[in-house]
């Protein structure tokens, strides 16, 4: 765990321009993509998070050869011959599953060690396996990793829905599988998240033969070899609305340059329900807020529904909000964790099921309070920034997989963030 804290005093409103980095979820796909071809990719606007380190390591664990200089990261996969993603990054990263596809259709093994149950509720890779074995892959688990292989991989059809609907990670491992085997692959019920369609643009530019990026079917015509590229990643959308809900929170007027609106219709319409004033630019989203809002409702679907990532950092906003809120998750329904932090800081939130009910309070209070995933950790430091006296934020790590300098960025327009490596103990 890391020892650092965030020392978290309140701020008045929020003033200036700021812009949003690369994709995390759209980066961490598309590195896996590069092993589909010999050949040199160059991709660019690559965010500094530690999610993409631990994609380096696998990849380099793999035999390839990666370099990552500022925001460029160039992967040269060569005669790489290494078919085993280990337990120790596959339990740091979920995401490490996206190399199962791209194995198979290269080397017709893959060896990926199974992922566990994580803080955000159970997430099997059971779709994952569904749609490599329309493929032609069989799988067996094996000392905790699950076993793939296959004499060659062909084209198939395959229905890809789960419990709560649409798969990400597992549209894009049946995708870049596709991409090398021969025939038609159709995808039905695939992910519609732009970070779907952005995978598909890089495959597309290494050429594959891909349509239908962004709608339920995706079809694939595999084609015999890809090529290497220079490819650009789309800005991040969850760091942008993360920023949007800021402004929100504690009021002010920002300029979120990178911030695309047509991937983040459902929170402009949400944070427009709720009193925001939110105006869409050419690349560009303008967010003025006068403190307090209004109470919405909110549900959590796939793209392009609101977006689970974003649903902490929106419940943080709620409990500041005039009114009673109510926020359903539909994608992870335990993804609520953060909820007993933000009532530590003096929310009022009940859980039933898999809403939260949010009475919102005129003032929340600062407290020491320890961050239990990714978007749980952005949540609780938006909550400091609205809270009275100091709040300390714990579980850095968290922060760190996903955010390149959310901290700093949020200082130079206004708040009171300092990252200490340690603090005196208190009482
Ligand atoms: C991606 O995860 C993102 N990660 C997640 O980002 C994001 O929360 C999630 O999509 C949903 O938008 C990356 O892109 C690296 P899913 P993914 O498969 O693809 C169930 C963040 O904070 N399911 O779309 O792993 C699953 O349990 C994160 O940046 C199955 O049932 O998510 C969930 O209920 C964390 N079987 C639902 O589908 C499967 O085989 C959607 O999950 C796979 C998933």
């Amino acid at each position: 765990m890391s020892a650092d804290t965030l020392v978290i005093r309140p701020c008045g409103p929020l003033h200036g321009t700021v812009t949003v980095n690369g994709a995390k979820n759209a980066v961490l796909p598309i590195m896996a993509a590069c092993l589909l071809t010999a050949e040199r990719s160059v991709i660019e606007n690559v965010p500094h998070v530690t999610d993409v380190l631990t994609m380096i390591e696998i990849l380099r664990g793999l035999g390839v050869a990666v370099e990552f200089a500022g925001d460029r990261l160039t992967v040269a996969p060569g005669r790489y011959t290494g078919t085993v993603a280990a337990y120790d990054l596959v339990s740091r990263m979920r995401a490490s599953v996206c190399v199962l596809g791209p194995l198979l259709a290269r080397h017709g093994r893959a060896q990926v060690s199974m992922p566990g149950g994580c803080v955000i509720g159970p997430r099997p890779i059971d779709l994952h396996l569904k749609g490599l074995q329309a493929l032609g892959a069989s799988f067996t688990i094996e000392h905790g990793y699950v076993v793939g292989t296959t004499q060659a991989l062909r084209g198939g059809r395959v229905y890809l829905s789960g419990a709560f609907g649409s798969s990400v990670l597992a549209t894009g491992n049946v995708m870049m599988a596709a991409t090398l085997a021969p025939g038609t692959t159709v995808i039905e019920h695939a992910a519609c998240e732009p970070e779907v369609v952005d995978l598909a643009n890089f495959l597309s530019a290494m050429g594959a033969c891909i349509e239908g990026q962004g709608s339920p079917v995706i079809r694939v015509e595999g084609v015999p070899r890809l090529r290497g590229v220079r490819y650009r990643i789309i800005p991040d959308r969850i760091e942008a609305g993360t920023l949007m809900i800021a402004a929100a929170i504690v009021g002010g007027d920002l300029a979120i340059d990178g911030a695309l609106a047509e991937h983040l219709g459902a929170v402009i319409d949400k944070l427009s329900e709720a009193g925001a004033q939110v105006e869409k630019r050419n690349g560009s989203i303008r967010v003025q807020a006068n403190h307090p809002l209004r109470s919405v409702e909110v549900t959590t679907l796939p793209f392009p529904g609101f977006p689970t990532d974003l649903q902490a950092q929106m419940m943080a906003l709620m409990a500041v909000s005039r009114g009673v809120s109510v926020l359903t998750e539909k994608v992870y329904p335990e993804r609520f964790m953060h909820i007993s932090e933000l009532n530590r800081m003096g929310a009022s939130i009940t859980r039933e099921g898999s809403s939260a009910i949010v009475k919102g309070v005129s003032r929340l209070s600062g407290a020491p309070v320890t961050a239990s995933d990714l978007r749980a950790s952005a949540a609780l430091m938006l909550a400091g920034m609205a809270a009275e006296n100091q709040t300390e934020l714990r579980g850095l790590e968290h922060l760190d997989r996903g955010y390149q300098d959310l901290e700093a960025k949020l200082v130079r327009l206004g708040a009171s963030i300092e990252r200490v490596s340690s603090l005196p103990a208190t009482g």
